[in-house]
């Protein structure tokens, strides 16, 4: 079969004849028809990411494909970018009724990081939340997971135009990173920040009103000084960690995500695909998740 490898770190992606996957005992064989491309995908080629994989490798981490006739998304820590990929029955995901391939590719990471993030933080319904990179793939579904649970919302993102589509997904006020502070001490401060930017990490401090809570969730901006405990204690404000990767082992954490989020995918929650780019084409995909212009999820198409 074709599938595209990381020969080194940071290096091209080179398209090759590879085996095919066998299965190993409790796996299935998924033809992939699709692969949302994350921000973790290009850190994992830069050998920047979290967990540590060594060259070579087949990126793409998140998947849409079919078993026989049935369809499902599947988060696999590599092996995506491939006409086939071998994935645990216990990886294996729903997609829900009338979601296209690409929009279900777009589902799994950005929908149960947006929830379970927002979980993390200790959520109400009336708190204010603060989404940056509100246009991305992950931000989007903050957006509009964030209203589902009664939120209200501050969207940021890097360019003023990129502040149309959150607005359209219900955000309640929209800011580029320069303005942000003066809108959010408008108003008195957010409950929550859900950090993406990293580098952004004192600034949002400032934001938070007191015994508000930050997630640190990403650093795509590069990662930050360490945060002085003083600046945590004068306001009562609470930093904690997610990374989704080691929480899919945990069944009911997972199982209350997907049953608030399965029911409403498609209906209330529409996950927004960005560009669309076939296989042929998955190093352009990259790079258009690079350059800060897209908005949604980039989808690779098989
Ligand atoms: N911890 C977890 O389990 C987890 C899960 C999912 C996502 N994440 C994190 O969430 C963030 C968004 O990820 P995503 O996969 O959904 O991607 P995405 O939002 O579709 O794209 C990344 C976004 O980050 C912003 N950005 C800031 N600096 C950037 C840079 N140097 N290059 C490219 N983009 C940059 C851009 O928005 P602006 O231009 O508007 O700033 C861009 O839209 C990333 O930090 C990712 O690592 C973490």
């Amino acid at each position: 079969m074709q599938a595209w490898v990381q020969e080194k770190f940071g290096g091209p992606l080179t398209l090759k004849a590879v085996e095919d996957p066998t299965p190993g005992p409790g796996e299935v064989v998924l033809q992939v028809e699709a692969v949302g491309l994350n921000f973790a995908d290009h850190l994992l080629r830069l050998g920047a990411y979290l967990a540590r994989l060594h060259p070579p490798f087949i990126p793409g981490m998140e998947v849409v494909g079919r078993v026989g006739e049935r369809r499902y998304a599947a988060l696999i820590g590599q092996g995506g970018l491939a006409e086939r990929v071998a994935v645990p029955e216990a990886a294996l995901l729903p997609v829900p009724e009338g979601l296209s391939p690409e929009e279900a590719a777009a589902y799994p990471v950005s929908f149960l990081t947006a929830y379970l993030a927002l979980r993390r933080a200790g959520a109400r319904p009336g708190e204010s939340v603060l989404v940056q990179a509100a246009a991305g793939a992950l931000g989007t579904a903050a957006v509009q997971v964030a209203k589902a649970l009664g939120l209200k919302v501050v969207a940021a993102a890097s360019r003023p135009e990129k502040l149309a589509l959150p607005e359209r997904l219900g955000a309640d006020l929209t800011a580029p990173y320069e303005e942000l502070p003066e809108r959010v001490k408008a108003l008195g401060g957010v409950d929550l920040v859900l950090e993406v930017r990293g580098k952004a990490i004192e600034e949002s401090l400032t934001l938070l009103k007191p015994k508000g809570r930050l997630v640190y969730i990403g650093a795509a901006e590069g990662e930050v000084v360490p945060i002085p405990p003083l600046r945590l204690m004068r306001k009562n404000l609470a930093v904690v960690g997610f990374w989704l990767a080691p929480l899919m082992g945990e069944r009911p954490l997972v199982e209350e995500a997907l049953g608030f989020l399965l029911p409403r995918l498609g209906k209330e929650l529409k996950p927004v695909v960005g560009r669309v780019f076939p296989f042929a084409e998955a190093e352009a995909a990259f790079q258009a998740l690079l350059d800060r212009s897209h908005t949604g999820k980039i989808v690779v198409r098989l």
